[in-house]
């Protein structure tokens, strides 16, 4: 048996003691449940015991590891990302500097069509390859439990090519990792004028054999004006409903068209993007589970609004924030990022940003009943900072990395 106790912890976050949440929503975003001077116990892969220092019994049994200055919080969750992905699109961000526009750019061939091209050429080897390092990266970064998204193949065999590329992640890698099906991210060349023909492909030949081989959890669809309609989106949550795929949909990034309303309608576990938000919107939001995700990060990156937070969360609701990794929009995977654009440029407080980085970002993976805060019987999944004033100095901080350690499964990475 594996026993660790973190002692002179300064601040251990997001502790959980009675009924355990699934998310926090509103109001209640504005508390982050802490101890100061704490200590915690993890046993091989759980968290085990926590509390003040002067409670802590020290018998022989433990490693004690002293954090003396130091912080420990959940690792972050990042609901939404496509890191697997082949090569980068680095002429699209020059293009763009000297004045092309994003949906320029995709409109001459660029973009998402860009990215599929190089995708279908790649071998599974290299494309797993090239995916494991960001995974790397992004853990080392304080990531514990990562979604990941297809909809770069946009042909039968280049998506399954991404599905099983997710698969093998799962299976190397001790977090909890998500695959989505995002077949309709964009219109394929060969469909083109044809949208209609591609929507029976993705329904009649691909997601059969996703199921056949259990490569997805959930089913993604890019609902924007240019890309793919609501009634579009109807027939791909029905098709995905079919086949116990639970919605988790690209809405609102450009236009408010009811993309919201549909994929609530479908149950979806999240709605993303969000960087436009109607009143009918929010009213829609306000009656269901579904959580919001933000991604601040694509906003940063493609100079597009912020998601506004202010409005989600005084209205009540909850959110999730996540990176977007992605070639396009967002060539970034760092939570800590996130967190500090969130309060920078969304006027979120880093209570609110932390809870919407940890418990809620679990939630929008379906898994925080086992993780994203400090709770006994929880994953050890967490971040020991660097000696820091207070948790504050997350999002203050921005661009420095103030991470020390991180654990996965009680496991120094
Ligand atoms: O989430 N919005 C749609 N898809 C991706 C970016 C696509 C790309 O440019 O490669 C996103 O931002
Ligand atoms: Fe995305």
């Amino acid at each position: 048996m594996n026993r660790k106790a973190f002692i002179n912890i300064k601040q251990l976050l997001q502790v959980e003691t009675n009924t355990l949440k699934l998310k926090v929503s509103g109001e209640e975003m504005k508390t982050l449940p802490l101890i100061n001077n704490a200590y915690l116990i993890v046993e091989n892969d759980e968290i085990v015991d926590f509390g003040e220092m002067n409670n802590f019994q020290n018998n022989n049994t433990l490693t004690t590891i002293d954090c003396t200055g130091q912080i420990i919080l959940p690792t972050w969750y990042d609901s939404h990302t496509h890191i697997v992905y082949a090569g980068n699109r680095e002429q699209e961000f020059v293009d763009r500097i000297n004045g092309l526009t994003y949906e320029e750019i995709a409109n001459n061939g660029g973009g998402i069509l860009n990215s599929a091209k190089k995708l279908q050429e790649i071998s599974e080897e290299e494309l797993y390859k090239q995916s494991a390092e960001r995974l790397d990266e992004v853990i080392k970064l304080g990531t514990g439990g990562i979604e990941i998204k297809s909809g770069y193949g946009l042909t039968v065999a280049a998506e399954l090519k991404m599905l099983r590329t997710i698969k093998k992640l799962k299976e190397n890698y001790n977090i909890p990792i998500k695959a989505t099906f995002l077949g309709a991210h964009a219109v394929p060349a060969e469909y083109k004028g044809n949208k209609q023909g591609y929507l029976d492909l993705i329904i009649n030949e691909m997601l059969p054999l996703i199921s056949k081989e259990n490569l997805a959890e959930y089913i993604d669809i890019f609902c924007e004006t240019g890309y793919f309609s609501v009634d579009d989106t109807e027939q791909i949550l029905a098709a995905g409903k079919q086949y116990g795929l639970i919605p988790k949909t690209h809405v609102n990034q450009f236009t408010s068209i009811g993309g919201i309303q549909k994929s609530i309608e479908y149950n979806a576990l999240t709605v993303d993007h969000l960087e436009l938000v109607s009143d009918a919107d929010l009213a829609a939001l306000k009656n269901s589970d579904t959580m919001p995700v933000a991604l601040p990060s694509c906003s940063y990156f493609l100079s597009i609004p912020y998601t506004p937070a202010r409005q989600l969360i005084d209205n009540g609701l909850a959110l999730a924030l996540a990176t977007d990794y992605n070639p396009g929009s967002t060539p970034s995977g760092n939570m800590n990022f996130v967190v500090s654009t969130a309060c920078i440029k969304m006027k979120m407080t880093p209570e609110e940003a932390i809870n919407a980085a940890t418990l809620n970002g679990a939630y929008a993976m379906g898994i925080s009943n086992t993780h994203g805060s400090i709770a006994i019987g929880k994953k050890a999944n967490i971040i020991i900072t660097k000696p820091i004033n207070s948790y504050n100095v997350l999002p203050y901080s921005f661009g420095t990395n103030n991470i020390s350690t991180v654990l996965i499964n009680g496991e120094f990475i």
